[in-house]
Order: structure tokens, then sequence, then C-alpha cells
């Protein structure tokens, strides 16, 4: 088993590169199968999710060739099933994409139940109330969302909660119905945006989106394109969280401030200094930062994805913190862990009250999720001594070459393997 060693104490200083969005992509690379010409996909982030929704694609007949890390060419034209299982799929969240995908082109499609992590209930039912309305049929037996229809027609459809997932399946699918669709409450998040933007590439006609109503007109036909993902935002606030956290210096580059205002907001309550390029954010912080209140919320609110981190470095600000999240039922799970640290935290249903401490000490920890994950780098890198933290998989899922970022950035980490009795002592060897 991979994990994490950081030693902390080190504030981090110098530039990273932030990679393409993941949630942005694996809407768009689900859409990159519904026409039958060739499209070009650049600025892909290298994360396991990608590569589990690249091979799903491959495994139904999509040809799928990677010219680099980043760059991947993928043509839809010789799809022969729309049935998608297997046990990589049913682990992740953007799989379901392929059903608005599928069932857009094809007019059928059946998809494992998606996974993803487990932070709280994660019903479907927003998707299927979609389908529905374009006229699907949706059934779930034996593990598989199946939907199917005779023809899409475009429909008037009014979310009853601001679903992400809901709107971009719905969308996929109306922007090959009959007609036009509006959906109403639709999410803002800018992979939202990226995915419509994507969808109009390819001649789809979507407008609206980054706004709660999105009109629809329906095409026959979609045809090749070539589109550049945009940066990714919950990467790009985890690294100047880090920045804060670390008392450091960083220029983070490749971002899109304007996706960044409500976490550049929080740091600059809380005492960091931020400074805003057109395409970069240079995070700097020194001495003990202040204590907040933070409510998630959908965009442009403060996001859900950034809660672990938020509450990782208030543990240590001063004062007395609240952070309440309101997305998601189950996502304090981590809690446990940074008060193995030493933090003194206390949750109450939706709502984490933290007692900012002077310090937190290193220790053994567990990854409970991808964003938690992220939220136990940062707090072994403020931790004094070393932090060991275990599934790193769940790290992986959605960083892109973290601990070498990590690294380039002066802090003391790396990925070890468990298996390694010496690899521990090497580390400190080498970092003491
Ligand atoms: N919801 C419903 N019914 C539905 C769909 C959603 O009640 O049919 C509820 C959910 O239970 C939740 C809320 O609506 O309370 C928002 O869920 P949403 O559908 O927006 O989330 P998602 O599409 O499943 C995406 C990201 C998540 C991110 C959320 C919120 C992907 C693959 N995942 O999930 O990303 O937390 O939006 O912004 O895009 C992550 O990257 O770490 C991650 C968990």
């Amino acid at each position: 088993m991979e994990q994490y060693i950081i030693k902390g104490g080190k504030p981090l200083t110098g530039e990273v590169l932030i990679s393409g969005a993941k949630n942005a992509a694996l809407g768009i690379i689900a859409a990159a199968v519904m026409t039958d010409d060739i499209v070009k996909i650049d600025n892909l982030p290298d994360v396991k999710d990608i590569d589990v929704l690249l091979q799903a694609i491959e495994g139904i007949g999509a040809k799928v060739e990677r010219i680099n890390r980043h760059t991947v060419r993928i043509h839809g034209g010789k799809i022969n099933s729309v049935f998608l299982d297997n046990d990589y799929l049913r682990k992740i969240r953007g799989s379901y994409y392929l059903l608005g995908a599928l069932l857009g082109k094809y007019k059928s499609s059946a998809v494992a139940m998606p996974g993803g992590c487990n932070i709280g209930s994660r019903p479907i039912d927003q998707h299927i109330k979609g389908f529905e309305a374009l006229g699907a049929t949706v059934k779930i037996e034996h593990g598989m969302i199946n939907a199917k229809a005779e023809e899409l027609i475009g429909s008037h459809i009014y979310f009853d909660v601001v679903s992400v997932g809901a709107t971009i399946n719905t969308m996929l699918a109306a922007s090959m119905a009959d007609g036009q669709t509006i959906l109403e409450n639709a999410a803002k998040e800018p992979h939202v945006v990226d995915v419509a933007n994507f969808l109009n590439s390819m001649g789809a006609n979507i407008k609206g989106a980054g706004t709660d109503v999105i009109r629809i007109k329906g095409v026959q036909k979609l045809h090749g394109s070539e589109y550049s993902i945009i940066p990714d935002q919950i990467e790009a606030g985890t690294f100047m969280f880090a920045a804060a956290a670390s008392k450091g210096d960083v220029l983070i580059k490749n971002v899109i401030p304007k996706h960044l205002e409500a976490i550049s907001a929080k740091l600059l309550e809380i005492g960091a200094q931020i400074e805003e390029f057109d395409d970069a954010i240079r995070v700097k912080a020194s001495g003990r930062l202040g204590h907040t209140h933070v409510k998630t919320l959908v965009y442009p609110g403060f996001p859900t994805d950034m809660q672990p981190q938020m509450t990782a470095i208030l543990s240590v600000s001063q004062g007395m913190s609240i952070v309440t999240e309101s997305i998601y039922e189950n996502r304090f799970k981590y809690v446990d862990e940074l008060s193995r640290m030493g933090a003194s935290i206390k949750v109450e249903s939706n709502t984490a009250i933290i007692d900012g401490v002077e310090r937190l000490t290193g220790a053994i920890v567990s990854a409970p999720d991808l964003r938690a994950g992220a939220a136990l780098v940062i707090a072994g890198l403020m931790a004094e001594g070393y932090t060991i933290i275990e599934h790193v998989e769940y790290i992986e899922r959605g960083y892109e070459n973290f601990e070498n970022k990590m690294q380039d950035l002066g802090a003391a980490m790396e990925k070890i393997d468990s298996e390694d009795t010496k690899a521990v002592r090497k580390f400190k060897l080498k970092v003491s």
C-alpha cells in the first residue's frame, strides 16, 4: 500500500502549475463519444478517475489515443455497445455521464450504479428526472441504470436540488433531443460551463450555462472539435491553502482567478495575502492565521470540495471557527484523523466547531476520501514532526503528481511503500 510521509514545518515557496479540471474532464470525455468524428482534448489532468473513464469508453469501442499525458484524441465513430460495467467504473462518480451522452446519441444506455467518494448519500433522482422528462424510461436493475427512449423530446425541467451531475447529464442528453429543453435551477459551477462550451464547440446549441437557466436547442448531429479543459479550481484552492497553512509564498499558475474568489475571500479574512494576476494567483502568509465562519454552498459560494482543507487550516488558527457543510451530510469523517494530530474539533450534525490549537503534531492517519486526504496533507505540512497518510489512492484519484508538486515547492514529502520497512528511516535521514 502506498503512503505519504511528510515532515512538517517547512514553508512552501516557488511556483506550481495547476492541471486541468477533473470534474470538467469527466463530462467532456463522455461528451466526446457523442460524435462520430475525431475530438482532440487538451489540458487533461493525469489522474486515476480520468484513466478509468478513458478505459471505459475504449471498452465500448471508442478509439482512444493518448498523444501525451495531457492530450488525448478520441474517436467515438465505432462504438459497439452502450453497456458499461466493471469494478473500476463502479468506484467513480463521473461514469454516469456516459448515461446522458449515450442516451443522447443512441437513445439507449446502461451504466453501472456509480460510486465516488463516500461523503454521504448521493442519490441520482434528479438525473432520472431529467432523462424521464426528455421521454426516456429509466430502470435500476441488477446494479445497472438503464435508460431508453424511442425518441428524446425537449422539455422544461425544474430541478428540485441544484446538482452538478444532474445538470451536466441532462444537458448531454438534451443536446441531441428534438426541440428545445430548458433546465431551471441548474448548477452554475465552472465545470458545467466548460462541458457546455465543449458541446457547443461540437455544434450543440446551449445557452445560459453559468446561470441557473440553461436553454438547449437539440441538434441531430455533433461534429469533431479541439478543446482545452479549464484549470482545476479545487486543485488550485488546495495549493492556495497549503501555501497559507505552511506560512509560505507560492505563485499558483494556470488558474482562472474568478473561479477562486470564494476561496481567496476566506484566505484574506483569516489574514493571508493574495495577489491576483490574469492567470495566476500568489498566496503569502506569515504568523498565526485568524478564525472565521464558513458555510459550503453551490457556486459561487464556498465549495464543499474545499471544506476539509479549510477545516485543516482553521484547526491551528487563533480562536473559534465554525464550518457548516450544506451539500453533503457526511463530509466530516476526517475530523477524527485531525484529532489524532492534536486538533480540537467537535462535530454536531453538519457543523464543525473548531477551537484553534497552537500546533498539530505528526501522526499516522488515514485518508477517508479525496479532498479529506488533501486536507490531511495540509495538516501534515503544518504539523511538528512526521505524518504518515495512508490510502493515498484516494488522493491520486483527483490530484496529479501531488507529492512531486509539493516537493517542487520545498515540502519534505514523499510517497513510500508501506511494505518497504526501510522507507521511513531513509526519508527521515534524508530530511533531517
Ligand atoms: N443530489 C440529489 N439528487 C441527485 C443529485 C444530487 O439529491 O440526483 C444532491 C446530492 O446528494 C448533494 C447535492 O445534490 O447533496 C449536490 O450533488 P451534485 O449532484 O452537485 O454532486 P455530484 O455531481 O455527485 C460533483 C463533483 C463532486 C462535488 C459536487 C458538488 C463530479 C464527478 N463530482 O458531484 O466532486 O463535491 O459535484 O460540487 O463532478 C470531488 O471532486 O472530490 C467531488 C466529490
